[in-house]
């Protein structure tokens, strides 16, 4: 739960006004938190506090004293960016260095989640023998059971549609039970892909690699052991992209189809 520093709180009002969940109060104690109320600790009063009076669990409620500035030309740089992004599945043998996957996932945690949640978590697998190993697994599983044959055929003629030529694979999972475990992980990695690419890593969105890592027992048997009530929502193969220089940005025959109601 947040605290106000009563030394330094001008009871502007704002924190009050802002709570998504109406928490915070005026009484003759200055400005407090409501008891029984739901707080999703958004640090929302915090942002907004002229004199940083907010704190959580003794630590502050900002991350920094200062907004950054955007440069003018921003809308245009976050257009391209986005429409450039692209799905990448060839690769160098050049491993993604751990920092950059870090920094990656760290502006993930910026991103929106419900009630705050956040339970996403990271897995990112390097050890070649590890994805050998995974792929073999997925091939078995394919061949016993028919489901997705294409990932056997491709694989015959040297096309891994399940994790390209990567360095790494990135698995995310998260816990079950809480409010929106597919959308949270869906906008984090959203997020941090966004950040890879403009760092100049490629990055593909492994949706057979997801849906095999929570179907196929053996696969969880090589990895870490997920908690109880977790499953993996989503995954992504890294590298750096070889031979693969889109020269146009595609087009999209499906676009915002919108009705105003
Ligand atoms: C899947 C999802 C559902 C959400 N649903 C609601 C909602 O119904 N009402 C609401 O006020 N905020 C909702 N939010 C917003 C979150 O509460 C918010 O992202 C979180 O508190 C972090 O704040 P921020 O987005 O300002 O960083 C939702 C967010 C996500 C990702
Ligand atoms: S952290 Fe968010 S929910 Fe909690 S009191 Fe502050 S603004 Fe309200
Ligand atoms: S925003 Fe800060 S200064 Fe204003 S009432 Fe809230 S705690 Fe006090």
């Amino acid at each position: 739960m947040i605290k106000v520093n009563r030394d330094v709180c001008i009871e502007c009002m704002t924190c009050v006004t802002i709570c998504p969940f109406t928490v915070l109060e005026e009484s003759e104690k200055g400005i407090r938190p409501i008891k029984g109320k739901i707080c999703i600790d958004c640090m929302h009063c915090g942002a907004v506090c002229p004199t940083d009076a907010i704190s959580y669990k003794g630590q502050s409620a900002i991350y920094s004293d200062e907004l950054p500035v955007i440069g003018d030309g921003f809308i245009k740089d976050l257009k391209n960016h986005v429409m450039m992004r692209r799905s990448h599945r060839h690769f160098t043998e050049e491993q993604v260095p751990r920092e950059v996957i870090k920094d990656a996932l760290e502006l993930a945690s910026w991103a929106p989640s419900a009630k705050n949640q956040h339970t996403t978590k990271w897995m990112i697998i390097e050890s070649q023998d590890v994805m050998n190993r995974i792929m073999d697994l997925i091939l078995d599983h394919v061949k016993k059971t028919g489901v997705s044959p294409e990932i056997a055929t491709e694989m015959e003629i040297g096309n891994n549609v399940v994790m390209g030529t990567a360095t790494s694979l990135l698995l995310a999972y998260a816990d079950d039970n809480s409010i929106s475990p597919e959308t949270d992980t869906a906008i984090a990695m959203t997020t941090a892909e966004l950040y890879l690419q403009a760092k100049g890593v490629g990055t593909c969105w492994a949706g057979y690699l997801k849906r095999m890592a929570n179907t196929i027992p053996e696969i969880k048997a090589l990895l870490p052991k997920l908690p109880e009530h977790h499953s993996f929502y989503g995954a992504f193969m890294l590298g750096y992209p070889e031979n693969e220089e889109f020269l146009h940005i595609p087009q999209r025959f499906k676009r915002a189809d919108i009705e105003w109601v």
